[in-house]
């Protein structure tokens, strides 16, 4: 037997057996986030979520890795997308939408690629696509939002519908912006180094809401950073909220008042689309109940750096 005949042998039954155990084999959409752990706080992504419908993706682009998300298959959004923070360097791109094309074919090209009309029906079926937000009432809210991502080809790459979830204009561009705004300007007063952070979406409890009958609405959006090096002289009014904390927005008008009360002083256009901020233990509270899952978002506990610097 040749050389190369004697590997095919050895290799072919260990490929079968790779692909009986589940699976790809290949690309980023895979079992897991080992191509994109630099993340998570410590490496570690949340622990607590499993089930086979959702979907860790590295986000690439431009052949470098930006972020990472967990997209949940049959709600065709994500649960969260986690990133480190860094402040844009420039103004919000004029960046084309992007989809994952490995979410329809398993062996496709490790990145995400531009919408090319007509879309393949393959995409159509296996992720949210521009048509389902057209029309729908709802704006495309990033989770990883592009002003929190330093070089161009970082915001470009939150451009991708993955990252995406259908919010109510007067939380994204109200309440929701103002909370991501006030945590980019306490990474630049506070921060001695990385701020990880994780947002995501929250279903409604029992009724599932789509647009399009296809892509899951939220009911809340939440986002929690950690940022374990931070200045040792917190004003008195930051000092809770290091060295991690967190916030849920609503994104309904009309829900009740059990994870964040109405400010009904607030102008129409933004009102009931309030943010409460709460420690990340509370967060993980609320998301245990809502997804059936204990959730833990940063291996455990965020803790303090005592490094000095
Ligand atoms: C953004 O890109 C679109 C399409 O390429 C173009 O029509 C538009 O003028 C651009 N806008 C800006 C502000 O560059
Ligand atoms: C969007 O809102 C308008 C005005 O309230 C309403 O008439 C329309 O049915 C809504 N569209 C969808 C898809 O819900
Ligand atoms: C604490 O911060 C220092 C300075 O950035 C870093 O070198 C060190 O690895 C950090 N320690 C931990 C436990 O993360």
């Amino acid at each position: 037997m040749s050389r190369r005949n004697s590997l095919l042998s050895h290799t072919g039954p260990l490929f079968l057996l790779l692909l009986w155990l589940g699976g790809p084999v290949t690309g980023e959409v895979a079992q897991d986030f080992s191509h994109c752990l630099e993340f998570f706080y410590n490496k570690n992504p949340p622990t607590g979520v499993s089930s086979a419908e959702y979907q860790p993706i590295c986000q690439r682009y431009k052949n470098q890795y930006h972020f990472a998300s967990l997209y949940h298959r049959e709600h065709r959004a994500p649960l969260y997308s986690a990133y480190t923070l860094s402040p844009a360097d420039g103004r919000r791109p004029n960046a084309t939408w992007k989809y994952e094309p490995q979410l329809s074919y398993s062996r496709a090209c490790p990145e995400m690629k531009s919408f090319h009309i007509p879309v393949d029906q393959n995409v159509i079926e296996s992720q949210a696509v521009l048509q389902d937000y057209r029309y729908s009432n709802f704006t495309k809210g990033h989770l990883n939002p592009s002003m929190h991502q330093k070089t161009k080809e970082n915001r470009e790459a939150t451009f991708t519908l993955t990252n995406i979830v259908p919010q109510r204009a007067g939380s994204n561009s109200g309440p929701w912006n103002s909370l991501e705004n006030e945590v980019l300007r306490k990474f630049k007063a506070f921060c001695q180094g990385p701020m990880y952070v994780i947002t995501g979406a929250m279903p409604y409890i029992s009724k599932t809401r789509w647009i399009n009958n296809r892509v899951c609405v939220p009911e809340y959006m939440w986002s929690a950073y950690c940022c374990p090096l931070y200045r040792s002289d917190l004003p008195e009014s930051v000092r809770q909220a290091f060295p991690a904390y967190a916030a849920v927005g609503r994104n309904d008008p009309n829900s009740g008042e059990e994870i964040v009360p109405v400010n009904m002083k607030v102008k129409a256009t933004k009102r009931g689309y309030d943010v409460r901020q709460m420690p990340v233990e509370t967060l993980e509270g609320i998301l245990e109940q809502r997804l059936a899952a204990p959730i833990r978002l940063f291996d455990g506990l965020c803790q303090k750096n005592n490094t000095i610097l």
